[in-house]
């Protein structure tokens, strides 16, 4: 049951693709006592967070990479769901610095890798994967991290491993980290929130 003293949380999702990180979170949240998925961004109107927050109630937006430099677009959008975190589900857009500067260290991302490794500008998708079956590197996985100004630089929250044998393609890499970021990604940023907020 819900507390009524304890202070609603309230996550605003970022994604410009398939979504099924955003649906692990959506399904991870959806009766929790005190964070809530309150609003889905998209850059993509093919986006599968469109049809998600249709199926679970979730107001989702359209912006334009425009947009979203535009902190008189934004800031008001993100006041109107009372929006405290960040969370970048697959976000292909790079975060503006107005947003870092009005949510510090509250912006939240995944990385398909372990970074250091194959991170940083053009790091994303298929191009990581493929970089680390090139590589022959034994194991790859997913890193949670905070967001700053530089691309997938921010503190490191949590990684997973996954073993990465010899056999396995670029597109069974990719399908054996997403499996693991959709285990991980919600329960870290749960615990992150609990610590911060003192709950
Ligand atoms: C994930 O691999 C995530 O790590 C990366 O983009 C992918 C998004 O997948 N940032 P999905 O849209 O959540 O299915």
């Amino acid at each position: 049951m819900k507390s009524e003293n304890i202070k609603q949380i309230h996550l605003a999702v970022f994604a410009s693709g398939g979504g099924s990180n955003a649906k692990a979170l959506t399904m991870f949240f959806k009766n929790h006592d005190f964070i809530k998925v309150s609003l889905f961004l998209t850059n993509n109107p093919q986006s599968g967070v469109v049809t998600l927050g249709t199926e679970y109630n979730i107001p989702v937006r359209v912006i334009s990479g425009k947009n979203l430099e535009e902190s008189s677009v934004i800031a008001p959008l993100l006041k109107e769901f009372c929006i405290d975190y960040l969370v970048l589900a697959g976000f292909l857009k790079k975060i503006p610095d107005h947003l870092i500067k009005t949510y510090p260290d509250k912006i939240f991302n995944i990385h398909p890798s372990l970074l250091p490794k194959y991170g940083g500008k053009g790091m994303y998708g298929h191009f990581v994967h493929e970089a680390v079956k090139n590589s022959g590197d034994d194991r790859s996985g997913c890193t949670v991290h905070l967001v700053n100004e530089e691309y997938d630089k921010g503190r490191i929250l949590h990684q997973t491993e996954i073993p990465v044998k010899g056999d396995m393609s670029a597109e069974d890499i990719a399908a054996a980290v997403l499996k693991e970021e959709h285990l991980c990604f919600a329960p870290v940023i749960e615990s992150y929130i609990r610590i911060l907020e003192g709950l």
